[in-house]
Formats: C-alpha cells, sequence, structure tokens
C-alpha cells in the first residue's frame, strides 16, 4: 500500500517535472528565436564579409533565423516525445501495468483517428501484457493519462495495443433530447444515441434484430420507445407485448401499435408474423427477390417492415411455477420467436427485446444468438455476461447514469431522451 502511495506521488511528481520542463525548454527556445531574429542583420553582414566560407555555410547564416526554427523545432518536439514517453511509464508503473518483468508498455506514437479528428490513438509496445490485463486497468489508466478510452485493441501481431481515446474532458452528455433531425433518411436506419464516434445508428437491413439488457431505471424503455417511434416514422407496423397492464404504453401507443396484453394475443400475434414469414418467403421466391427492399422496388409494392417489440422479455417466457398448459403456451411463443430471429432479416420481420432479468435461462440460445445487435446499460456482471457475452457493461457503464448503453464491441453511448407524450 505504501509502496503504491510512493509511487503514485512520484508519477505526479514526474509528471509535474516534466511539464515544467516542458514549459522551460520551449521558453528558452522562444528566446532563442527573438535573439537570432534581433541579431540577423549582424549575422547577414558577417555573412556578406566572410570570404573564406563556403556559400552553404553562408546561406545558412543568412538564413539562421529559419535555420535555427526548422532544426530546433525538430529537437524540441523530439525532446518533449521523450518526455511524454517518460511521463507515461512513471504512470503505468505506478497503476502497476507491468509485465512478469517489471518492464512497462512503451508508448510509440500518438496521432489522431482518420476519421475522427477529435480521438486520439495512443500506440504500445505492450511487452506481453495481455489484453484483458490493459481491460482491467481500463479505469486507472484513463485517470492516469487523463483521458476517455473508447477501446483498447491489440495491433501489430499482438505485440502493439493501441487506445482510442478522447480528452477527459469530452463526457457524453447525461441528456441528450430527441429532435426529428436524428431521424435517418437511410432505409432502415434507426437511431439510437451518440457515442464519441458519432451517431450510434443500426440498420435492420443487416442486423435485423436488438436486445436491449438493463437493470431498471437504466433507460431500455426509453431506448426502445425511441426505436419504435421511429420505425412506426418509417412506415413499420409494431407489434408490442405488455403485460403489465398498460402503464409502460399509454394511449397512444394503444393507436399507433398492435398491443398484445395477454398470452393468447401474444401467441395469435406471434403466429400472424410467422405466417406473414411465410408467405413473404413464398413471394419473393416466385419474383425471384433475395430480401424486402428488392421485392419492394421490383414489385412497386409497398410491404411494410414487421416489428415486435416486448419491453420485458422474462415476464414471457419465465416457465417458472408454470403448469403444465403455460409451459406449453411458452413453448409455442419461444418457438415462432425463434422462427422469426432466424429467418426474419430477408423478410423484413424483426424483434427488438428487452430484460432486466439476470436470468442465463430466460432467453434460449436460438433466439439470443440470432439477436446480433445486443447493447446493455447499467448491469451487474451476471446481466452483462447474459447480454454481452462478457462484463463490459457492469464495469464500464458508471451506476449514477440513464440511458447510457454499451455495445458488445465496446462502443458507450448516451441513447436519445424520447418523450413520449410527444409523439
Ligand atoms: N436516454 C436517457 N437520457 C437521460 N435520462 C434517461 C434516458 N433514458 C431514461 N432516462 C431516465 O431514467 C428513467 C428510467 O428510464 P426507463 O427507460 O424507464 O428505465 P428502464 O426501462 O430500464 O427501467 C427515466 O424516467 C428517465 O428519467
Ligand atoms: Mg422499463
Amino acid at each position: 500500500m505504501k509502496t503504491k502511495k510512493n509511487k503514485d506521488r512520484n508519477a505526479l511528481w514526474m509528471s509535474s517535472i516534466d511539464n515544467a520542463a516542458k514549459f522551460i525548454m520551449l521558453l528558452c527556445f522562444l528566446i532563442g528565436a527573438v535573439v537570432i531574429a534581433l541579431k540577423q542583420d549582424a549575422w547577414n553582414a558577417a555573412a556578406e564579409n566572410a570570404v573564406t566560407l563556403s556559400p552553404m555555410v553562408k546561406s545558412m547564416m543568412s538564413n539562421l533565423l529559419l535555420v535555427y526554427l526548422v532544426v530546433g523545432g525538430i529537437v524540441v518536439v523530439a525532446l518533449m516525445c521523450c518526455a511524454d514517453k517518460r511521463r507515461v511509464r512513471a504512470q503505468f508503473e505506478s497503476i502497476g501495468l507491468t509485465n512478469h518483468a517489471g518492464m512497462t508498455p512503451v508508448l510509440l506514437r500518438k496521432h489522431q483517428e482518420r476519421n475522427h479528428s477529435q480521438i486520439i490513438i495512443w500506440e504500445f509496445r505492450n511487452y506481453s501484457i495481455p489484453l484483458e490485463e490493459w481491460e482491467k486497468k481500463r479505469a486507472a489508466i484513463e485517470t492516469a493519462l487523463s483521458i476517455n478510452i473508447i477501446k483498447i485493441e491489440y495491433s501489430a501481431a499482438k505485440r502493439h495495443i493501441r487506445i482510442y481515446a478522447v480528452p477527459a474532458s469530452h463526457e457524453l452528455q447525461p441528456v441528450i433530447p430527441w429532435s426529428d433531425c436524428y431521424l435517418s433518411n437511410e432505409n432502415f436506419v434507426l437511431t439510437l444515441g451518440e457515442s464519441h464516434l458519432g451517431l450510434m445508428t443500426v440498420n435492420l437491413n443487416h442486423i435485423p434484430h436488438i436486445l436491449i439488457g438493463g437493470s431498471t431505471g437504466s433507460g431500455k424503455s426509453i431506448l426502445l420507445k425511441s426505436l419504435l417511434m421511429q420505425a412506426y416514422r418509417k412506415g413499420a407496423v409494431i407489434y408490442v407485448a405488455d403485460f403489465k397492464g398498460g402503464v409502460d404504453y399509454p394511449k397512444i401507443w394503444h393507436e399507433k401499435c398492435r398491443m398484445c396484453t395477454d398470452e393468447r394475443a401474444l401467441l395469435y400475434y406471434l403466429t400472424q408474423l410467422t405466417t406473414v414469414l411465410e408467405s413473404r418467403k413464398k413471394q419473393f421466391a416466385e419474383s425471384g427477390c433475395p430480401n424486402l427492399d428488392a421485392y419492394n422496388q421490383i414489385t412497386g409494392e409497398n410491404m411494410p417492415r414487421l416489428i415486435f417489440a416486448c419491453d420485458e422479455v422474462a415476464e414471457l417466457l419465465d416457465k417458472t411455477g408454470a403448469d403444465s398448459e403455460r409451459k406449453k403456451l411458452i413453448a409455442q411463443v419461444e418457438n415462432k420467436l425463434a422462427t422469426i430471429a432466424r429467418q426474419g432479416r430477408a423478410f423484413g420481420v424483426h424483434l427488438i427485446l428487452a430484460t432486466q432479468r439476470p436470468d442465463a435461462n430466460i432467453i434460449p440460445g436460438q433466439i439470443k444468438n440470432n439477436m446480433d445487435f445486443r447493447v446493455c446499460g447499467r448491469a451487474d456482471n451476471v446481466l452483462s455476461q447474459i447480454i454481452l457475452d462478457s462484463t463490459i457493461a457492469a464495469d464500464q457503464i458508471p451506476k449514477d447514469t440513464q440511458g447510457r448503453f454499451i455495445t458488445g464491441d465496446g462502443t458507450v453511448f448516451q441513447g436519445y431522451f424520447f418523450d413520449e407524450s410527444k409523439l
């Protein structure tokens, strides 16, 4: 403990010494430039009068300020980079990011990401420190380097590590109200929120089903409703399963969506959806169309996308305490959801399911494995593991945030705050 404190103090000292050294170096460089600029005339005269000097030396003397700025600038930048490297090493030492031999990663370069100028890529020689170790120390690295990490990945055949980050001052907004300008023009793209990389979108043409996880109050319902509202505006027919007696879905939703408020209605609607799926399969095959967009384009029809949504899928599929009749019904529901999950993409039938229950058996593998777009809000390790197959949501989504989600590939975003009273 004492050593850690000492290390922290050392790192702090090193960092302030480095900053002071950088400042003094820059100051000296600028004073040198001013002195040379003031004496440039004298150097010019000396260059003209010196007969024995070569023309190259003479020309350097008459352009001394330029030479000084170029050569001196390169030296100063190189020295600053060394100072940066030393500071980073000291910081890593203080947080214990070392390999078995006690070696810390070395900063190789820092540069802007090509498509997102606010993102800086830090590249390190990692000296055999596995990516998992970097991930474990993510929060400590963020504090040490004063950054917000977007992602960490291997490069150069695992010899290097790349950290994509924004400065610590770049925080995601805690609330971003939905505005119609976020509605995508693209077919069939839904916008979820904003990450450090820009708008977070999902294209149902490519990724047909969405699974949303998160504990109570993490923002699942608002995210789900914002997606449903966008899909509705784009002409989709929406089916919503809500067994909570209409608390979650006020009247306005009942006017715009087909609501299933009990299990019989649920099975009826799911049967309808799978029947439509089968008939679309035949129609598409007959007209030689691979998917819904192609079919609509070729035939000139406007066949809508169908979306089945459920805010708490565990409620539909929970078999605990169920009698045999109910178990049979749940099995049928599972079966139909699995069919849509497997085959829905080409035929424009989609699932958007949410859950807060950290129960591994709630969503059967044949449904979950076909839900490629998964996001998780504030969650414990178990729920995060169920939704994303890793604990990143538990590790990276702060407990006090609402509407903050993370995707399987580690992209954190703030979902739009959608106010249904303005629907
Ligand atoms: N995107 C968001 N931005 C800001 N606050 C949000 C957002 N989503 C939800 N919240 C806040 O969190 C509360 C709970 O949201 P809700 O969607 O009902 O959570 P859940 O369905 O996960 O229980 C909301 O009443 C709202 O105050
Ligand atoms: Mg909810």
